[in-house]
C-alpha cells in the first residue's frame, strides 16, 4: 500500500510538472506500463498545476491535503508532517553532510537544500515539504553574520550594546540576499505539485533575540532576561528591527511558492506571563499582521515550546492555527481557545522510540480528540536525531489509515 501511494504522489508530482509547462499528462507514464486518462479519478484529486488551479488542459485541481486542512476545509484524511522532518534523524541526510559538511553549504546551495527538504516526503510520503534552511537564516540579510557548528549549534557575535545593535539594518531586498531560499522553494513547489503543501518558515522576534543577545543557543536566557531589566529600551529597539525585517522575509517566502507559513517563537514559553505580553506577544503580532496585510489568504501556524500556559495568547495573535506541544491535550486546548481556530500536533517526540502499539494508540488518541476538524497531525516538537526511521514511517502510515 505504501508503495503504491508514493508511486501515486511521485506520478502526480511528474504529472503536474508537465501540466505546469503545458504538456499532457499522460506523458508522464511513458515506461511505467500505466494508462492514465483524464477521466482517472484517482489522478484527479491528486494533480494539480503549481501555480493556478486550473490546468492547460481545463482541468478543475485541488489545491493539496494540508492547505486544505489548514484553511479548515472539510478533508478526507488528516494530514501529517513533522516539525524538523529534514535533517540528522534520517540516514539519507547523513550521507549528504559528509558530501557537504556545513550547515551553511546545505541550506545555502539551492539543489542541496531541495534534496534534503524531499528527503522526508520522499520516504514517509507526509503531506507538508518544509523549506531546509533554519530560522536564523535570514540573520545576514539584516547585517548579523552567524555560524552553525555542527556539536554546539549556532555561534554568534552578541549583540549588547547600542552600537552593536545599531549595526543592524532593514533588509531592502530579500531577492537579492537570500536568492536561494526563492530558488529553493520555486523548485519544491515545481517538484511536490498538489501532493505535499510546500512550508515555509520564520523565527519570531524573541526567539531570534535570544540568539543574537547570547550569542547562540542557552538554557535560561540569563543574558536577554538581564537585558529586558536593565535596558528594556535597547530590547524593544532590537525585537522591532526584528518584527519589520521577519514580516518581510516570510512575505518573500510566500511570493517565492510557500504555500503556509509556520512562525517559530520557540524560547518564548521561557517568559512568565508579564514578560511574554512586554517582549513577545506584540512583535509576534507585529509579524502576523505584516503577513495578513499582503497576504491574507495564507494560513499561519504559530509554534513555541513548553507553551501549555500561553495557548490564549497565541490564538490572540491573529493566526489560523496553535501548534501544541505536548504539555496539553486538543480536548484542553479546545476548551480553552474554541472552536474557531485550527490545533496542530502534539505527540510527544519521545513516543517515537517506543513499541508500534504505543505509536499507535497515543496517535490515535490526538486524532480521536481532533476529530478531523482543522487539525494537522504533527509532533509536540522537532523530531529527536536518534529517532528510528522504521517508527517514523509506522507513524505517517497510522495518521493516513484512520478513519474519523
Ligand atoms: O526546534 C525548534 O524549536 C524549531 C525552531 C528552530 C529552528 N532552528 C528551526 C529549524 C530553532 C529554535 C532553531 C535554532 C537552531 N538552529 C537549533 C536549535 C537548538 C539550538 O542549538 O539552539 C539548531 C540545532 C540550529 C541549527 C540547525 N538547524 C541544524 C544543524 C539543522 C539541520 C539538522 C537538524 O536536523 O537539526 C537545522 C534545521 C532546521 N531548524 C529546520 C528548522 C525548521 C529545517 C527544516 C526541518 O528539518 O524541518
Amino acid at each position: 500500500q505504501g508503495a503504491i501511494r508514493m508511486f501515486l504522489l511521485r506520478s502526480a508530482a511528474v504529472a503536474s510538472f508537465l501540466l505546469a509547462c503545458g504538456l499532457p499528462y499522460s506523458s508522464a507514464f511513458v515506461g511505467s506500463g500505466l494508462t492514465v486518462t483524464p477521466k482517472d479519478a484517482r489522478l484527479r484529486t491528486a494533480v494539480s498545476a503549481t501555480a493556478s488551479r486550473s490546468t492547460p488542459l481545463g482541468l478543475k485541481m485541488e489545491d493539496p491535503l494540508l492547505l486544505r486542512a489548514a484553511r479548515g476545509e472539510k478533508v478526507e484524511m488528516t494530514p501529517v508532517w513533522m516539525m524538523r522532518q529534514a535533517g540528522r534523524h534520517m540516514q539519507e541526510y547523513r550521507e549528504l553532510v559528509k558530501k557537504y559538511p556545513t550547515f551553511r553549504e546545505r541550506s545555502e546551495i539551492p539543489e542541496v537544500a531541495t534534496e534534503i527538504s524531499l528527503q522526508p516526503w520522499e520516504a514517509y510520503g507526509v503531506d507538508g515539504c518544509i523549506l531546509f534552511s533554519d530560522i536564523l537564516t535570514p540573520l545576514p540579510g539584516m547585517g548579523v553574520e552567524f555560524d552553525i557548528k555542527e556539536t554546539s549549534g549556532p555561534k554568534l557575535k552578541p549583540l549588547r550594546t547600542k552600537e552593536q545593535i545599531d549595526t543592524m539594518k532593514i533588509c531592502s531586498d530579500w531577492s537579492t540576499s537570500m536568492p536561494f531560499v526563492k530558488q529553493t522553494l520555486g523548485e519544491l513547489r515545481k517538484r511536490v505539485g498538489n501532493s505535499a503543501t510546500v512550508l515555509g518558515f520564520v523565527g519570531l522576534p524573541f526567539t531570534l533575540a535570544t540568539y543574537l543577545v547570547e550569542g547562540g543557543t542557552s538554557s535560561e536566557y540569563l543574558e536577554i532576561k538581564k537585558m529586558m531589566y536593565y535596558n528594556p529600551s535597547l530590547l524593544t529597539a532590537m525585537l522591532e528591527n526584528l518584527a519589520e525585517n521577519i514580516g518581510n522575509y516570510a512575505n518573500f517566502q510566500i511570493e517565492a511558492g510557500a504555500q503556509v507559513i509556520q512562525i517559530f517563537d520557540s524560547w518564548a514559553g521561557s517568559l512568565s506571563p508579564e514578560d511574554y505580553d512586554l517582549f513577545a506577544f506584540p512583535y509576534q503580532k507585529m509579524v502576523v499582521n505584516a503577513i495578513k496585510k499582503k497576504h491574507p489568504d495564507v494560513p499561519i501556524i504559530i509554534y513555541i515550546a513548553k507553551s501549555g500556559a500561553h495557548v490564549e495568547r497565541m490564538a490572540d495573535t491573529g493566526v489560523d492555527i496553535v501548534s501544541l506541544d505536548w504539555t496539553v491535550t486538543i480536548d484542553e486546548a479546545r476548551r480553552r481557545i474554541g472552536r474557531d481556530i485550527g490545533l496542530q500536533g502534539n505527540l510527544d517526540p519521545a513516543i517515537l522510540y517506543g513499541p508500534e502499539h504505543i505509536i499507535k494508540e497515543r496517535t490515535e488518541s490526538i486524532l480521536k480528540m481532533a476529530k478531523g476538524r482543522h487539525h494537522i497531525m504533527n509532533l509536540g516538537h522537532g523530531i529527536e536525531a536518534t529517532t528510528p526511521q522504521p517508527n517514523v514511517k509506522f507513524f505517517v502510515d497510522t495518521v493516513h489509515a484512520f478513519k474519523h
